[in-house]
Protein backbone atom coordinates (compact mmCIF):
# COMPACT_ATOMS: atom_id res chain seq x y z
CA UNK A 1 0.00 0.00 0.00
CA UNK A 2 1.06 3.43 -1.10
CA UNK A 3 0.31 7.17 0.44
CA UNK A 4 -0.34 9.79 -2.20
CA UNK A 5 -0.64 13.42 -1.52
CA UNK A 6 -2.67 15.94 -3.49
CA UNK A 7 -1.74 19.74 -2.94
CA UNK A 8 -3.95 21.86 -4.77
CA UNK A 9 -2.79 25.01 -5.44
CA UNK A 10 -4.52 26.29 -8.53
CA UNK A 11 -6.71 29.05 -6.59
CA UNK A 12 -6.31 32.84 -7.49
CA UNK A 13 -6.70 34.13 -3.74
CA UNK A 14 -8.88 36.75 -5.13
CA UNK A 15 -9.92 37.45 -1.13
CA UNK A 16 -6.46 37.78 -0.43
CA UNK A 17 -5.90 40.95 -2.53
CA UNK A 18 -8.10 42.91 -0.52
CA UNK A 19 -6.85 45.51 2.28
CA UNK A 20 -2.97 46.30 3.34
CA UNK A 21 -1.88 43.35 2.03
CA UNK A 22 -2.83 43.61 -1.00
CA UNK A 23 -0.46 41.78 -3.33
CA UNK A 24 -0.69 39.98 -7.12
CA UNK A 25 0.82 36.71 -5.78
CA UNK A 26 -1.32 33.56 -4.88
CA UNK A 27 -1.74 33.14 -1.35
CA UNK A 28 -0.11 29.70 -1.89
CA UNK A 29 3.07 31.56 -2.90
CA UNK A 30 3.33 34.59 -0.36
CA UNK A 31 5.98 33.91 1.97
CA UNK A 32 5.88 32.67 5.59
CA UNK A 33 9.12 32.98 7.60
CA UNK A 34 10.90 33.81 4.45
CA UNK A 35 9.41 30.80 2.85
CA UNK A 36 6.33 30.06 -0.07
CA UNK A 37 3.41 29.00 1.60
CA UNK A 38 3.55 25.97 -0.64
CA UNK A 39 6.95 24.75 0.43
CA UNK A 40 5.62 24.86 4.42
CA UNK A 41 3.01 22.53 3.44
CA UNK A 42 5.22 20.35 1.10
CA UNK A 43 8.05 20.00 3.88
CA UNK A 44 5.24 18.49 6.37
CA UNK A 45 4.41 15.79 3.78
CA UNK A 46 7.61 14.89 2.96
CA UNK A 47 8.37 14.10 6.43
CA UNK A 48 6.37 11.34 6.69
CA UNK A 49 8.22 8.25 5.82
CA UNK A 50 4.82 6.59 3.99
CA UNK A 51 4.49 8.97 1.66
CA UNK A 52 5.74 8.11 -2.12
CA UNK A 53 5.01 10.94 -4.20
CA UNK A 54 3.87 14.60 -3.65
CA UNK A 55 0.94 15.70 -6.93
CA UNK A 56 0.75 19.66 -7.34
CA UNK A 57 -1.86 21.27 -9.38
CA UNK A 58 -0.99 24.95 -10.22
CA UNK A 59 -1.46 27.28 -12.84
CA UNK A 60 -0.47 26.54 -16.50
CA UNK A 61 1.50 29.94 -16.12
CA UNK A 62 2.85 29.20 -12.55
CA UNK A 63 4.18 25.83 -13.40
CA UNK A 64 7.85 27.35 -14.00
CA UNK A 65 7.71 29.16 -10.74
CA UNK A 66 6.62 26.15 -8.81
CA UNK A 67 9.22 23.82 -10.10
CA UNK A 68 11.67 26.40 -9.38
CA UNK A 69 11.33 26.62 -6.16
CA UNK A 70 10.30 22.83 -5.84
CA UNK A 71 14.06 22.02 -6.56
CA UNK A 72 15.20 25.16 -4.57
CA UNK A 73 13.93 23.43 -1.61
CA UNK A 74 15.29 19.95 -2.36
CA UNK A 75 11.90 18.37 -2.84
CA UNK A 76 12.25 17.59 -6.67
CA UNK A 77 12.24 13.83 -6.52
CA UNK A 78 9.10 13.27 -4.78
CA UNK A 79 7.25 16.16 -6.04
CA UNK A 80 4.76 15.81 -9.29
CA UNK A 81 3.67 19.07 -11.26
CA UNK A 82 0.52 18.92 -12.69
CA UNK A 83 -2.21 21.80 -14.51
CA UNK A 84 -5.13 23.14 -11.75
CA UNK A 85 -8.69 23.84 -13.30
CA UNK A 86 -11.19 26.17 -12.85
CA UNK A 87 -11.86 24.87 -9.87
CA UNK A 88 -10.30 23.28 -6.59
CA UNK A 89 -12.77 20.07 -7.66
CA UNK A 90 -10.96 20.03 -11.08
CA UNK A 91 -7.71 20.64 -9.31
CA UNK A 92 -8.06 17.84 -7.39
CA UNK A 93 -9.18 15.85 -10.08
CA UNK A 94 -7.03 16.49 -12.65
CA UNK A 95 -4.00 15.00 -9.84
CA UNK A 96 -5.99 12.14 -9.53
CA UNK A 97 -6.16 11.35 -13.03
CA UNK A 98 -2.54 11.37 -13.18
CA UNK A 99 -1.54 9.39 -10.13
CA UNK A 100 -1.18 5.44 -11.17
CA UNK A 101 -2.77 3.93 -7.64
CA UNK A 102 -3.91 0.94 -6.81
CA UNK A 103 -7.59 0.38 -5.52
CA UNK A 104 -6.04 -0.21 -1.81
CA UNK A 105 -3.15 2.79 -2.01
CA UNK A 106 -4.17 5.81 0.14
CA UNK A 107 -4.80 9.42 -1.51
CA UNK A 108 -4.50 11.91 1.03
CA UNK A 109 -6.12 15.79 -0.10
CA UNK A 110 -4.39 18.80 1.62
CA UNK A 111 -5.05 22.83 0.44
CA UNK A 112 -2.04 23.99 0.01
CA UNK A 113 -2.43 26.86 1.61
CA UNK A 114 -3.00 25.44 5.36
CA UNK A 115 1.11 25.59 5.84
CA UNK A 116 1.23 24.29 9.48
CA UNK A 117 -0.27 20.77 9.35
CA UNK A 118 1.90 19.19 11.54
CA UNK A 119 3.08 15.27 10.24
CA UNK A 120 1.75 13.87 13.28
CA UNK A 121 -1.38 14.61 12.30
CA UNK A 122 -0.81 13.60 8.85
CA UNK A 123 0.29 10.19 9.98
CA UNK A 124 -2.64 10.15 12.49
CA UNK A 125 -4.85 10.84 9.01
CA UNK A 126 -3.19 7.66 7.41
CA UNK A 127 -3.88 5.71 10.25
CA UNK A 128 -7.27 6.63 10.15
CA UNK A 129 -8.13 5.84 6.79
CA UNK A 130 -6.11 2.12 6.94
CA UNK A 131 -9.41 1.57 9.27
CA UNK A 132 -11.84 3.38 8.00
CA UNK A 133 -11.29 3.82 4.19
CA UNK A 134 -11.55 7.22 4.64
CA UNK A 135 -11.17 9.95 7.31
CA UNK A 136 -10.50 13.69 6.92
CA UNK A 137 -9.21 16.43 9.63
CA UNK A 138 -11.94 17.77 11.41
CA UNK A 139 -12.34 20.60 14.54
CA UNK A 140 -14.92 19.98 16.77
CA UNK A 141 -17.27 23.78 17.03
CA UNK A 142 -16.29 25.51 20.34
CA UNK A 143 -18.83 27.82 19.27
CA UNK A 144 -22.94 27.61 19.19
CA UNK A 145 -24.40 27.30 15.49
CA UNK A 146 -27.15 28.96 14.69
CA UNK A 147 -28.74 28.17 10.60
CA UNK A 148 -30.25 30.99 9.46
CA UNK A 149 -32.25 31.43 6.24
CA UNK A 150 -30.85 34.87 4.20
CA UNK A 151 -33.91 37.32 3.92
CA UNK A 152 -33.25 41.14 2.13
CA UNK A 153 -32.90 42.41 5.78
CA UNK A 154 -29.79 39.98 7.14
CA UNK A 155 -29.48 36.50 8.32
CA UNK A 156 -32.78 34.98 10.49
CA UNK A 157 -31.98 32.21 12.94
CA UNK A 158 -34.16 28.75 11.95
CA UNK A 159 -32.32 26.81 14.31
CA UNK A 160 -30.10 26.29 16.42
CA UNK A 161 -28.16 22.80 16.02
CA UNK A 162 -25.99 21.20 19.05
CA UNK A 163 -22.40 21.44 18.76
CA UNK A 164 -21.79 18.28 19.69
CA UNK A 165 -23.00 17.02 16.34
CA UNK A 166 -20.18 19.96 14.43
CA UNK A 167 -17.12 19.56 13.26
CA UNK A 168 -15.17 21.99 10.75
CA UNK A 169 -14.33 20.09 7.99
CA UNK A 170 -10.10 21.32 7.54
CA UNK A 171 -7.60 19.23 5.21
CA UNK A 172 -5.72 16.87 5.05
CA UNK A 173 -9.03 14.21 3.41
CA UNK A 174 -7.52 10.99 3.10
CA UNK A 175 -8.70 8.17 1.06
CA UNK A 176 -8.81 4.76 -0.15
CA UNK A 177 -7.56 5.59 -4.32
CA UNK A 178 -10.12 3.25 -5.64
CA UNK A 179 -13.12 4.84 -3.18
CA UNK A 180 -11.99 8.45 -4.00
CA UNK A 181 -12.17 7.73 -8.03
CA UNK A 182 -15.47 6.09 -8.24
CA UNK A 183 -17.22 9.00 -5.77
CA UNK A 184 -15.13 11.98 -8.57
CA UNK A 185 -16.53 10.00 -11.34
CA UNK A 186 -19.92 9.84 -9.70
CA UNK A 187 -19.81 13.77 -9.21
CA UNK A 188 -18.44 15.08 -12.69
CA UNK A 189 -21.33 12.26 -13.94
CA UNK A 190 -24.22 14.45 -11.86
CA UNK A 191 -22.86 18.16 -11.89
CA UNK A 192 -22.17 17.93 -8.64
CA UNK A 193 -19.35 20.27 -7.33
CA UNK A 194 -18.16 20.37 -3.57
CA UNK A 195 -15.98 22.44 -1.41
CA UNK A 196 -14.16 19.21 -0.28
CA UNK A 197 -13.47 15.30 -1.11
CA UNK A 198 -15.13 14.30 2.04
CA UNK A 199 -18.51 15.60 0.18
CA UNK A 200 -18.13 14.21 -2.63
CA UNK A 201 -17.04 10.56 -1.31
CA UNK A 202 -20.19 11.78 1.52
CA UNK A 203 -22.64 11.79 -1.64
CA UNK A 204 -21.46 8.75 -2.82
CA UNK A 205 -22.40 7.06 0.12
CA UNK A 206 -19.51 5.80 1.92
CA UNK A 207 -18.68 6.81 5.89
CA UNK A 208 -16.11 9.11 6.68
CA UNK A 209 -14.14 9.59 10.00
CA UNK A 210 -12.99 12.53 11.36
CA UNK A 211 -9.45 12.67 13.13
CA UNK A 212 -8.87 15.39 15.25
CA UNK A 213 -7.54 18.78 14.13
CA UNK A 214 -6.46 21.97 15.47
CA UNK A 215 -7.10 25.77 15.66
CA UNK A 216 -3.70 26.89 14.58
CA UNK A 217 -4.16 24.30 11.22
CA UNK A 218 -5.72 27.56 9.69
CA UNK A 219 -5.87 28.10 5.65
CA UNK A 220 -4.68 31.35 4.55
CA UNK A 221 -7.30 33.31 3.14
CA UNK A 222 -8.10 36.73 4.46
CA UNK A 223 -5.57 39.51 5.43
CA UNK A 224 -4.68 38.59 8.78
CA UNK A 225 -4.26 35.14 8.39
CA UNK A 226 -0.60 35.32 7.68
CA UNK A 227 0.47 37.14 10.67
CA UNK A 228 -1.98 34.18 12.51
CA UNK A 229 0.16 31.86 11.13
CA UNK A 230 3.52 33.42 11.96
CA UNK A 231 2.60 33.69 15.54
CA UNK A 232 2.15 29.65 15.58
CA UNK A 233 5.08 29.05 13.87
CA UNK A 234 7.41 31.18 16.18
CA UNK A 235 5.41 30.04 19.24
CA UNK A 236 5.97 26.17 17.70
CA UNK A 237 9.73 27.25 17.03
CA UNK A 238 10.38 28.11 20.79
CA UNK A 239 8.24 25.06 22.19
CA UNK A 240 11.53 23.24 20.40
CA UNK A 241 14.54 25.06 21.43
O1 LIG B 1 -10.30 28.75 -2.63
P1 LIG B 1 -10.03 27.85 -1.46
O2 LIG B 1 -9.60 28.65 -0.26
O3 LIG B 1 -11.09 26.86 -1.16
O4 LIG B 1 -8.75 27.02 -1.89
C1 LIG B 1 -8.31 25.86 -1.21
C2 LIG B 1 -7.14 25.28 -1.98
O5 LIG B 1 -7.58 24.85 -3.27
C3 LIG B 1 -6.00 26.29 -2.19
O6 LIG B 1 -4.76 25.65 -1.91
C4 LIG B 1 -6.15 26.67 -3.65
O7 LIG B 1 -4.91 27.01 -4.26
C5 LIG B 1 -6.73 25.39 -4.26
N1 LIG B 1 -7.49 25.63 -5.51
C6 LIG B 1 -7.10 24.98 -6.69
N2 LIG B 1 -7.76 25.22 -7.87
C7 LIG B 1 -8.79 26.09 -7.91
C8 LIG B 1 -9.23 26.74 -6.73
C9 LIG B 1 -8.57 26.48 -5.53
O8 LIG B 1 -6.14 24.19 -6.66
N3 LIG B 1 -9.38 26.31 -9.09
Amino acid sequence: MRVFIILPAAGLGTRMSAGHHSTAAPKQFLELAGVPILIHSLRAFAQVPKVSTIYVSVRANERERVEAQVSEYGFADKVQIVTGGDTRQESVANALNALDCDDNDIVLVHDAVRPLIDPATITRTIEAVEKHDAAIVGLPAVDTIKQVERTADGAIITATIPREYIVQAQTPQGFRCGLLRRAFAEATADGFTGTDESSIVERAGSPVAVVAGSSTNLKITQPGDLELAEFYLQRTAALHR
